[in-house]
């Protein structure tokens, strides 16, 4: 009598739109249990999915208690945890001297110390299922865009944390991985992204619609849909492989390209001319 492998587990945050509602479909379609966590679980993706998923789950990065509640939720509902994706993430677009101390803090808990913490209270459970991290990161954390400071930092320092702790979590038999997409078409990103200062701004004029315009740029055929960045984090968490960095679209490929071939005042320089900032 041949034994049927136990479905795999995985928490995926940030359900409510784009990416991670993409990610959680595409792990659904193809066998897995997926907790779908959302900040608010009335709303109406939370709905749609719930028919799809094992489970929907609360969990604000926000908020360290509804990080460990909600880990603890899905292991003592699903039994097991052999994955976590992180895919919810919010922009802050605008001049660094517009950004507020809490639009600072409320982009730095979402962004960086959020994901940090579910992956620290989801590692004793990786550790015991020898289960795979995936964050969403972006282009952005590697090549940098003006007017978008704050959100390239979390990004480049995900990406850093997870370069960081990939030494430890060999020893622990955890993989740990990064997918940063380019632009990505078919979510809510650009609408969901907080605006530092409003209107035309005495100084700064429209750049930061002009830095939104550039982060969005749909019908562009270098883009990616959230299905695409799906399939990408699909093979992260599948593949098998000790390969930590993922990078999804034509675009993205062609920013870190045009970083690594300038020094740092060579990319400041064209993205003056790029922006007309000057
Ligand atoms: N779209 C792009 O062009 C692009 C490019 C590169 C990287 N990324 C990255 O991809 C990831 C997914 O973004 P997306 O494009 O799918 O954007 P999206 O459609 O705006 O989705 C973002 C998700 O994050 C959730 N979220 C925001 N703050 C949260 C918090 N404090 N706790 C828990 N969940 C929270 C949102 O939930 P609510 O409904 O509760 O707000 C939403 O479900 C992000 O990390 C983003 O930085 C996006």
């Amino acid at each position: 009598m041949t034994s049927v492998p136990p479905r795999r587990v995985i928490l995926v945050t940030g359900c409510s739109s784009g990416i991670g509602r993409a990610t959680a479909r595409y792990f659904s379609a193809r066998g897995w249990l997926v907790a779908a966590s959302f900040r608010n679980t009335n709303c109406p993706v939370a709905s749609e999915l719930r028919s799809n998923v094992a489970m929907v789950v609360k969990l604000d990065l926000g908020d360290g208690d509804s990080i460990s509640y909600a880990v603890e939720q899905v292991v003592s509902e699903l039994l097991a945890l052999d994955a976590v994706v992180n895919c919810a993430g919010t922009a802050l677009v605008g001049a660094i001297e517009r950004c507020t101390h809490a639009q600072l803090t409320r982009a730095t808990m979402t962004n960086i110390a959020g994901p940090l913490s579910l992956i620290a209270t989801s590692m004793p459970h990786l550790r015991q299922f020898r289960g795979v991290v995936v964050v969403v990161s972006s282009a952005l954390g590697r090549a940098p865009l003006p007017l978008t400071a704050a959100y390239c930092a979390c990004k480049a320092a995900l990406d850093a944390a997870v370069q960081g702790f990939a030494p430890e979590s060999v020893l622990v038999g955890v993989r740990v991985k990064t997918v940063a997409p380019g632009r990505v078409t078919g979510t809510n990103f650009i609408d969901n992204a907080e605006r530092a200062g409003s209107g035309v701004d005495a100084i700064y004029g429209d750049m930061t619609e002009r830095a939104l315009m550039a982060m969005q740029m749909d019908g562009d055929v270098s883009c990616s849909t959230a299905e695409e960045v799906a399939e990408c984090i699909w093979n992260a968490v599948t593949d098998d492989s000790n390969k930590i960095s993922y990078v999804v679209g034509e675009d993205a490929k062609a920013l870190m390209a045009m970083r690594s071939a300038m020094t740092d005042e060579q990319l400041r320089d064209e993205l003056v001319a790029r922006f007309e900032l000057k």
